[in-house]
């Protein structure tokens, strides 16, 4: 049997960080009134980084994928499928995977984008799974990259101060161990307008609203009940009682979810990687970031188990189980 084996973690994260009380100054300077209480309360939000006009989703994801290469001990000519999760390409084509493949120096096999807002990198995870489970690749990169902070309206309180930039990359490698165990995706269109950016380009012109739109408390709801049913599921499928699993990794959209969801599941927050904190909601890069974050706190650790998990526009969600190698450092 072939499965995916996790090798190699990176990251990007543009800039400095912007504390909440740095973004409510000038969002006064705009006349929009919030604070770092508010936020801190109802979010767990404390800082972002955004990025500056010149920095693009494909540098970011080029920055994270060179690190997860080298973390994996792999050269560009070892990668033979480059998956990126994004909802905010360079540009309307060539595909950022195929920028990401350029900036690398990446000449053979499959390049495409996925776009499945905050459940992107699960998207693209699953896809890459299955590719190497089919022997279609033996060395993918994952990547999830977003210049989130390009489709925010810098008027609209109750969205702007929840998103942020960045970029997280993973590398999966054919062997002959698990590696990934289980995952499953999920998508409702009928619920597209809860959160969404309904805008797009025609004649040269934008049409209809290009910024992020999201019914919070709907959206908030709907995340909980599906990371809760989703989880139980790929559990069941991966064999993992969840008072067994090592580290849940769900999507960092709001510090309450992830209380509630581990709550639901009877997992203890000593057990849930938060970074939700630090990186704002950064969409289809918040798990890989989460992800790196938890490496570089040394909390990885070999034969571990994990459940990482996206929820967002579409609506969308899913789910993955893995075990980390025996070796893996
Ligand atoms: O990544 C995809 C997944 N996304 C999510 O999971 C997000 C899910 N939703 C949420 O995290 C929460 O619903 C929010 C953080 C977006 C909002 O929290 P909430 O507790 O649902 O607040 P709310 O929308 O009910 O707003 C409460 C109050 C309102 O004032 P009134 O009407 O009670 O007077 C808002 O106008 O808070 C006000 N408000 C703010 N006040 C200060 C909204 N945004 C702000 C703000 N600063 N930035």
């Amino acid at each position: 049997m072939i499965y995916s084996q996790l090798r190699g973690i990176g990251h990007a994260l543009p800039g400095n960080p912007v504390s909440n009380e740095v973004l409510a100054g000038r969002l006064a300077e705009l006349g929009i009134e919030t604070s770092d209480q508010w936020i801190r309360e109802r979010t767990g939000i404390t800082q972002r980084y955004l990025a500056d006009p010149t920095t693009t989703t494909s540098m970011l994801a080029a920055e994270a994928g060179r690190e997860a290469l080298a973390h994996a001990g792999l050269a560009a000519s070892d990668i033979d499928l480059v998956i990126v999760a994004t909802s905010t390409p360079d540009i309307i084509f060539p595909s950022t995977a195929c920028l990401v493949q350029k900036r690398l120096g990446i000449h053979q096999g499959p390049a495409f984008d996925i776009q499945a807002v905050c459940s992107g990198f699960l998207y693209a995870l699953a896809t890459a799974d299955l590719y190497i489970r089919a022997g279609k690749a033996t060395n993918a990169l994952v990547v999830g990259a977003e210049v989130f902070s390009r489709l925010l309206d810098w008027r609209d309180r109750s969205t702007c101060v929840l998103f942020g930039d960045g970029a997280g990359a993973v590398v999966l490698r054919a062997e002959s161990q698990p590696g990934i165990l289980a995952h499953r995706l999920e998508a409702r269109g009928e619920f597209e307008n809860i959160l969404r950016a309904a805008g797009g380009v025609h004649g040269g012109a934008i049409q209809g609203h290009p910024f992020l739109t999201m019914e919070g408390q709907a959206v908030f709801k709907m995340a909980v009940e599906s990371l809760e049913s989703s989880a139980r599921q790929v559990l069941a499928e991966a064999g993992i009682a969840p008072e067994d699993l090592g580290l849940l990794i769900p999507h960092q959209a709001n510090m309450r979810i992830l209380q509630m969801t581990a709550k639901r599941l009877g997992i203890p927050m000593e057990r849930v990687v938060v970074a939700v904190d630090r990186h704002a909601n950064t969409s289809a890069a918040s798990v890989p970031l989460a992800m790196h974050l938890a490496h570089q706190e040394g909390r990885l650790l070999p034969g571990q188990t994990l459940l990482l998990q996206g929820v967002g526009g579409g609506f969308t969600w899913g789910s993955l189980a893995l075990r980390l190698a025996p070796d893996f450092a």
